[in-house]
């Protein structure tokens, strides 16, 4: 078999500070086997442009990854990732803060990773890469005269093409992604819009299985929902229940219903406007008040970026105007944290939920509805509050789906949420996670995985013929 090659921004090596990796992470690891190489970012800026190979394996795969130097964090990170395709991948025009060096800085660290990984692939790796950083990515190494199957996973959405024209050179990038066999999707909505764009930016018309052929190459789109490893999310909840932080957290909320939402502190996950559905919520339906808790998780989160900078200033504000406003002096309405919080804990804590907030104005996917569906027991289940606007909801029906810009809707829906008979939250979970446990993260890889594979080869095809020119 074909040795896989996963390309990512961020690198899990092993050992390495930071989060524990998701399940998604797992299971992406788990399809390159004994044999394999998980590719790009170190994490580290190096005072110099040293861009040196570093290596670690660990359990027969090689980690292996180059520093960017502090302009280029800037400018391909900092900049045109996070401050021009994020925002504007997320809808939010408004939020783009382009300039042209950031673009250039992009493309350069495309190149740059291209010309360190093409030293590292053997001739018949698939190569596997991910989301919105490394768009470019396949077409640089096609310039470099690489014919392996390259593959290539947007995580986040992508928008209709009345939006993605606003991009300076979104025409370039749309070009960059023919230079993949396999270009896949959360969801059919985000394949549909960005065949949509393909077709009216590039004049390419897409065949009706998804594929794209021009003179020069041949590629397929796909929708793949990415799942998580959801057996071992519910094995470790179900362990985590007994452990001294979830048994902390359930004697703090004396008897009290818990709320909760984990998120990474980002525009994208709707908190400002969940804070003031909560808000309403008390003000609203004053019986809950002293009778529910709601704990945010807010990990901190590109703190370079302007934007992530005001939105944690507007959290703070609002989370002291809550609690000023309803708290007791045996009760604090809202716990709002930004420090880390173990993948184990928050899996212990899902379980004693009997809300799951999930109210991202817009989402690619967002694994924490299925992990928070995948932490419930059986005999007493909460219930997964989830935006219309999470890539989630295309699976995810009988959660109580909102529309996340409503305030009203969200505090009505944790109304309902609080007095839904366990009859209605039982049935409700039961077919939430007959999927969950359906469409996994093994799944998702696996299905990939297999379409690149069966994808024709580039072996004869000219290497000019993939130039982004
Ligand atoms: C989103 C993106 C990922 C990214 C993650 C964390 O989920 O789709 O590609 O790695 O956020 O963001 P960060 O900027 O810390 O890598």
């Amino acid at each position: 078999m074909a040795r896989v090659v996963i390309v990512s921004n961020r690198v899990p090596i092993p050992g390495q500070r930071g989060p524990r990796p998701g399940g998604l992470t797992v299971a992406l690891g788990n399809a390159l086997k004994g044999d394999g190489l998980w590719f790009g970012w170190s994490g580290d800026i190096s005072a110099s442009a040293d861009t040196t190979v570093r290596r670690t394996e660990s359990n027969g795969i090689t980690y292996a990854t180059i520093d960017l130097s502090q302009e280029d964090y800037n400018r391909f990170y900092v900049g045109f990732a996070n401050s021009t395709l994020w925002p504007l991948l997320h809808f939010r025009l408004g939020l783009i803060d382009f300039k042209r060096d950031d673009l250039d800085g992009y493309f350069l660290v495309n190149r740059t990773l291209a010309a360190a990984l093409v030293g590292e692939l053997r001739p018949d790796d698939q190569v596997w890469i991910h989301d919105y950083h490394l768009i470019p990515l396949g077409a640089e190494l096609r310039k470099l005269g690489v014919r392996n199957r390259l593959g290539f996973f947007l995580h986040v959405p992508f928008v209709p093409a009345s939006l993605f024209v606003a991009l300076p050179q979104g025409q370039t990038l749309l070009r960059a992604c023919l230079a993949y066999d396999v270009i896949g999707f959360q969801t059919d909505e985000h394949q549909r819009d960005f065949l949509d764009a393909v077709k009216q930016m590039l004049g390419v018309e897409p065949n009706q299985n998804g594929f794209l052929e021009t003179a020069d190459c041949l590629s397929r789109s796909i929708a793949n929902p990415a799942g998580i490893d959801a057996r071992a999310f519910a094995a470790m909840a179900s362990k985590a229940e007994r452990s001294s932080d979830t048994r902390r957290l359930i004697s703090s909320l004396v008897g009290r219903a818990l709320a909760i939402g984990v998120d990474r502190l980002d525009y994208s996950k709707g908190l400002p406007n969940r804070f003031t559905a909560f808000g309403k919520l008390l003000q609203d339906f004053p019986e809950h008040q002293q009778n529910v808790s709601y704990l945010q998780i807010a990990a901190k989160s590109r703190e370079d970026v302007s934007e992530y900078q005001s939105l944690r200033r507007e959290l703070d504000r609002k989370a002291g105007n809550i609690n000023g406003r309803y708290a007791e002096f045996d009760w604090v309405p809202l716990r709002y944290m930004t420090r880390p919080v173990s993948r184990s804990s928050i899996a212990g804590f899902f379980r004693k939920a009997r809300i799951g907030l999930v109210t991202p104005l817009r989402d690619g996917m967002n694994l924490v509805a299925k992990e928070f569906v995948a932490a419930q027991d059986h005999n007493d289940p909460g219930v997964l509050i989830l935006s219309r606007f999470a890539g989630a909801a295309e699976e995810m029906e009988e959660a109580l789906i909102v529309n996340p810009y409503d305030p009203d809707e969200i505090s009505y829906a944790m109304h309902q949420a609080l007095i839904m008979s366990g009859e209605e939250r039982q049935d409700r979970m039961e077919r939430l996670r007959a999927r969950v446990f359906t469409s996994t993260a093994e799944a998702y890889c696996r299905r990939f995985l297999t379409l690149l594979a069966a994808a024709p080869s580039r072996l004869n095809q000219s290497a000019s013929k993939h130039n982004l020119a």
